[in-house]
């Protein structure tokens, strides 16, 4: 081996060495203490090629769900056979529940295959959405070097409601996992928050940055429903650009930035009830004007929440100052086939390609690889978890609603020393 490879190798075994040994991620807890619940996302890289069918069995949802909240198209035909690329960054809505005092999804259940470790399930399968520990605690796992094939494991997700707001905005949350090339202020700008805002929501101090494998959550802007109690979809919202497919298939209501939700028949829908406002000729979604000397006569049919299997159309009319234009919605997306820049989750690392993992093979090449030395394979990151009992005025503050893990030992801080370190050490690399 030349001189160059030995070391630079050396230096990646010792970084990585670090890394195992000292970094215990983040991760944001919401403390609960009343069983309602959310819908929250996870923001997720493909690990492998997935079929849509795959991917939603994965996380046990809705593949249409999938798709709209993305705003891909989901006209298409045979669309859950549809092939999604590898390293496709998504977002997936799950149902954020309160189990014992916590936030988090537990409907999600996985399969063991051959040759999977909890640490492959976690870090390359869930990309770190869930560690082997969790994995191994939820499932009271004894020795997790022995994983029967065709086990079916819980895959216990992290996620936040936080009463669906932020600084009173309504927002949907994502739980997301940092990357090694992601930095605050780059995280803030991708998802159109600020720094301030997601250091709040994350309790994260003054000076902190984030690292490599830290959960937040992130709050995406989004349109809330004031559906009735009692329907079905209560307390809807949807993230900003996205869409959310309700009622049977039948309604699909879109979030627009800055705007309200719009709710329209689903381009997919079949055998639907009626659509139509009562004693209008208005379908759902349909607005008329008309301009008078008093302003403008704006009248709309609006849906109203799926009450025991029916929905509810109200028609509504006001004198508005303007016309509004006509509305606006989401543009979809083609199914991708291939990730284009802005839809991978991270963005390449010029630097140091020997710090980026290789991609993680199928779950179907898999024998023989050495999966356990996977970066961050054996990071324990619930073992010493910090949650707070739930307040007695509920999570949503400003001050403590979220308690954070902090590792002590900043050991990216330690590795950027050795680095400079050997940098002078071995000039040639
Ligand atoms: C959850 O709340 C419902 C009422 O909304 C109650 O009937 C049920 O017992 C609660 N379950 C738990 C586990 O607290
Ligand atoms: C949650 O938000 C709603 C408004 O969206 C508010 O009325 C309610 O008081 C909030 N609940 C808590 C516990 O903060
Ligand atoms: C009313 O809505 C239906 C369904 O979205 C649409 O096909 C139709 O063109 C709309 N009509 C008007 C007058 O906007
Ligand atoms: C607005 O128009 C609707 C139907 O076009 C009508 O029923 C309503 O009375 C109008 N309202 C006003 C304030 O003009
Ligand atoms: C829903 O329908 C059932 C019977 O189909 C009825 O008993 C019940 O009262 C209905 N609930 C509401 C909220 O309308």
């Amino acid at each position: 081996m030349p001189p160059k490879t030995t070391t630079t190798t050396f230096i990646t075994t010792v970084l990585l060495l670090l890394t195992v040994t000292s970094v215990t991620p983040k991760s944001t807890i919401e403390p609960c203490s009343t069983n309602n619940s959310c819908t929250a996302l996870l923001g997720y890289t493909l690990y492998t090629d997935l079929k849509l069918s795959e991917l939603a069995n994965l996380f046990q949802t809705d593949p249409i769900n999938i798709l709209s909240i993305n705003s891909i198209d989901v006209s298409q035909s045979d669309v859950v056979s549809h092939i999604l690329p590898s390293q496709l960054f998504l977002k997936i809505p799950i149902t954020c529940s309160c189990v014992d005092g916590i936030r988090k999804s537990v409907s999600t259940r996985y399969k063991t295959r051959p040759s999977d470790t909890l640490s492959s399930i976690a870090d390359v399968v869930y990309g770190g959405l869930v560690s082997a520990d969790q994995i191994k605690e939820a499932n009271e796992i004894d020795d997790p070097n022995v994983l029967d094939v065709g086990m079916s494991l819980v895959v216990p997700l992290q996620c936040a409601c936080f009463n669906g707001t932020d600084n009173n905005m309504p927002v949907v949350y994502m739980a997301y996992v940092v990357r090694p090339v992601d930095t605050l202020a780059g995280i803030a700008v991708r998802f159109k928050t600020t720094v301030t805002d997601v250091m709040v929501v994350n309790g994260l101090g003054g000076g902190d940055d984030v690292e490599d494998g830290d959960i937040l959550a992130i709050p995406l802007s989004a349109c809330a429903s004031n559906f009735p109690r009692h329907a079905f979809d209560y307390a809807l919202s949807v993230p900003s650009g996205g869409y959310a497919v309700i009622a049977n298939h039948c309604v699909q209501c879109s979030c627009t930035p800055g705007s309200r939700l719009y709710c329209q028949p689903a381009s997919m829908s079949v055998s639907c009830s009626s659509m139509q406002c009562k004693r209008s000729n208005l379908m759902l979604g349909n607005v008329t004007v008309q301009q008078s000397s008093a302003g403008c006569n704006v009248t709309s049919c609006d849906y109203g929440g799926f009450v025991n299997g029916t929905i509810i159309t109200t028609l509504s009319s006001s004198l508005q100052p303007r016309c509004p234009g006509p509305q606006q919605v989401p543009q979809l997306i083609a199914p991708p086939i291939v990730v284009s820049p802005d839809m991978v989750s991270a963005p390449p690392t010029p630097a140091s390609p020997d710090m980026v993992p290789a991609p993680a093979p199928s779950p179907f090449q898999l024998s023989g690889a050495p999966i356990d030395s996977l970066p961050g394979s054996v990071v324990p990151s619930t073992s010493s978890s910090l949650v707070f009992p739930p307040s007695a005025n509920g999570p949503s503050g400003t001050s403590s609603r979220a308690c954070t893990l902090v590792n002590p030992l900043s050991s990216f801080s330690l590795a950027m020393v050795l680095v400079l370190f050997l940098k002078v050490m071995f000039p040639f690399l």
